[in-house]
């Protein structure tokens, strides 16, 4: 139907007949003679109509925003004055000499060009937002992104196979989606979490390599990005140690940003034991581009008079850090204040602060509310540790750490961006080492902190079940520009480690045989030693396409409360089809 793409015509078509099909993205009448710009996904043409063609002067008078149209016409230059740098095809025209109305439209629910269109809006339309070229161009990226992925995979070994939608609940940490079974009436299928337990079945059944690019299934708090069906680049590997396999991961994203960027990413990525994200930065997936550190001060805090900071300093689980912002003097009240309820959110109660205007005049040389609790030696400490100068100015944090590192750790990506403190386009990181388990104080149980099939780095049980709260795990997180992009571990690959991980977790044996017995029954018959990855694949291209969500980046995604504007679902399903389901729903009166 077409001869060229509207995007695809320049000068040197000059004369040509050519034949374009598109929608109209506007249309002006300029005395006499009507203009059109046609869009398809590679840009705009401008059309041009003449009178002296009354007849198909006639029918573009008519034709409104995103008609259909099949366009035939004679390219040629734009007349002088009125050549367009900003578009492509800026310097030339089409006078029109055949249009077919294709199809009509009503007037569109929003102006494609329109920024300031709410995002209800654009998911309920969501084929017209896709009509957008920032759409297009993330659409078309997220493609080549999965086609470079799959090449590098497919050429070094890794075999992409299918695993169930249709399965049993795998403990990620999330609520499952669940699917009511009608031939087994009060039984459910879980929709996957991720393919966790299958993906190593499959190293089990001699795979060697198996990846996959699944989609995921979690009902949990959403986020800019968080969808309750997600992506993932799902990938297993036997007789691999953790080198090798980051080592191999690395290569795939090198590759991955060189043929989708032509950006030359170095190797090897830098890797940080757990304890010192959370210590240098509050964070396990710090954004290394914001070149600030959060310093501890808890050693030096318990003999000071000022409660806020010698509280903390003698709990065993506090933390007491500061946070030196180069140039901060410069920070008006207002300012400090805004950042004092950013704090806020992550549970800090104050955002205590010391301005550095003269180090050189020592407590006189400096301006804080706190100043007058902290004795001479506490004030030198702090001026030492941070490595502070004049026209700093220093933060402090002091709570239990967990919101002490949360708030810190947020207020540092915070400041790096107001500031336009961030170096660098793409830091990469690996962090490892991380605790095997974490103590839930709420429940009075360990957690696992990664799934319960991640090896601990120590290899007999006894070790590991003496000391649950020290072994470290054989886990892995890659970390780019402080988004979580993808986690994985060595797998546990004996009975006995397994069962002990269990066993710590609270998992009974009843319990661990009616969730997992086929997994512990896998490791009976000859289960290889392997390990894997899952990289989130909407974030990736969220991160490579410049979004701020990953809602942006999908086709149609779900609202942040797991709807579909675009098809309403989740909706009531029919008396009759709750019935076969052998399900009752009672609808809750309202009381009030
Ligand atoms: P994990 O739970 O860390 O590991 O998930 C792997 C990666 O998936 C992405 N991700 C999400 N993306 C969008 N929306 C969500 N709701 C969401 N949840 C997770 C993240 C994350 O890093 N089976 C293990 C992997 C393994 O051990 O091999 C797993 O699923 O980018
Ligand atoms: P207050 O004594 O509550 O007036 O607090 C004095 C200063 O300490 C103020 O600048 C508060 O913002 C700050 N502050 C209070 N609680 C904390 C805390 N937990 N961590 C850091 N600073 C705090």
């Amino acid at each position: 139907m077409r001869s060229h793409y509207c995007g695809s015509v320049d000068a040197s078509h000059i004369d040509q007949i050519v034949t374009f099909c598109g929608w109209v993205h506007r249309r002006r009448d300029h005395g006499g003679v009507i203009f059109v710009d046609l869009r398809d996904h590679t840009g705009l043409v401008q059309l041009v109509f003449d009178p002296d063609r009354s007849e198909i002067f006639t029918l573009a008078e008519r034709i409104r925003n995103e008609f259909v149209l099949q366009v035939t016409g004679k390219v040629r230059n734009r007349p002088e004055g009125t050549v367009n740098p900003d578009m492509p095809t800026g310097e030339i025209e089409v006078l029109a000499q055949e249009l077919t109305v294709l199809n009509t439209a009503e007037t569109p629910p929003f102006q494609l060009d329109d920024d300031t269109v709410g995002e209800d809006i654009r998911l309920k339309y969501r084929y017209v937002d896709l009509r957008r070229p920032e759409m297009q161009q993330k659409l078309r990226l997220r493609a080549r992104v999965t086609q470079s992925l799959r090449r590098y995979l497919d050429d070094h070994g890794f075999v992409d196979t299918e695993t169930p939608m249709l399965t049993k609940a795998t403990p990620e940490g999330a609520r499952d989606y669940i699917v009511p079974s009608r031939t087994y009436p009060g039984s459910f299928f879980a929709l996957p979490q991720s393919p966790q337990l299958f993906k190593q079945l499959l190293m089990m059944g001699g795979l060697d390599r198996y990846y996959q690019i699944v989609r995921c299934f979690r009902d949990e708090d959403l986020r800019a990005d968080r969808q309750p069906e997600f992506t993932q680049l799902d990938i297993e590997t036997s007789f691999l140690d953790e080198d090798a396999i980051l080592d191999s991961m690395e290569a795939m994203m090198v590759q991955l940003f060189k043929e989708v960027k032509g950006i030359e990413i170095p190797r090897p990525f830098q890797r940080m034991p757990y304890t010192e994200a959370i210590e240098r930065f509050g964070s396990d997936k710090p954004d290394l581009r914001i070149p600030l550190e959060l310093v501890s001060l808890t050693d030096v805090m318990a003999s000071v008079e000022f409660k806020v900071f010698s509280g903390p300093a003698k709990d065993p689980k506090g933390r007491i850090a500061a946070l030196r912002l180069p140039k901060g003097n410069e920070l008006t009240r207002k300012e400090i204040d805004d950042y004092t309820s950013f704090v806020a959110r992550y549970g800090a109660k104050g955002l205590a602060y010391v301005k550095c205007n003269e180090i050189a005049r020592g407590r006189d040389g400096l301006q804080s509310p706190i100043l007058k609790f902290l004795p001479d030696e506490v004030i030198t400490a702090i001026l030492q540790r941070t490595g502070a100068e004049d026209g700093d100015l220093i933060f402090f944090g002091a709570d239990k750490a967990t919101v002490v590192n949360d708030a810190l750790g947020a207020l540092r990506v915070r400041l790096g961006l107001d500031r336009g403190l961030v170096e660098g386009d793409w830091r990469f990181l690996w962090v490892v080492n991380f605790p095997m388990f974490e103590w839930d104080e709420r429940e009075k149980r360990w957690q696992a902190l990664h799934h319960p099939f991640t090896a601990p780095s120590v290899g007999d049980a006894k070790a590991l079940l003496d000391k649950p709260g020290e072994a470290l795990s054989r886990a892995y997180d890659m970390v780019l520009n402080g988004t979580e992009l993808g986690g994985g571990s060595i797998r546990i690959h004996t009975q006995g480690i397994q069962r002990a991980v269990f066993e710590i977790l609270g998992i009974g044996e009843d319990e661990a045989q009616e969730k997992f017995g086929f997994l512990l029954e896998a490791l009976r018959y000859g289960a290889p030693p392997h390990g894997g990855i899952a990289f989130g694949l909407d974030r990736l291209v969220m991160l490579l396409t410049g979004a701020t969500s990953i809602r942006d980046v999908m086709a149609f995604p779900k609202t942040q409360t797991a709807s579909c504007l675009l098809t309403n679902a989740p909706a009531e399903v029919s008396p009759q089809q709750l019935r076969e389901l052998s399900i009752q729903i009672r609808k809750q009166k309202k009381t009030d």
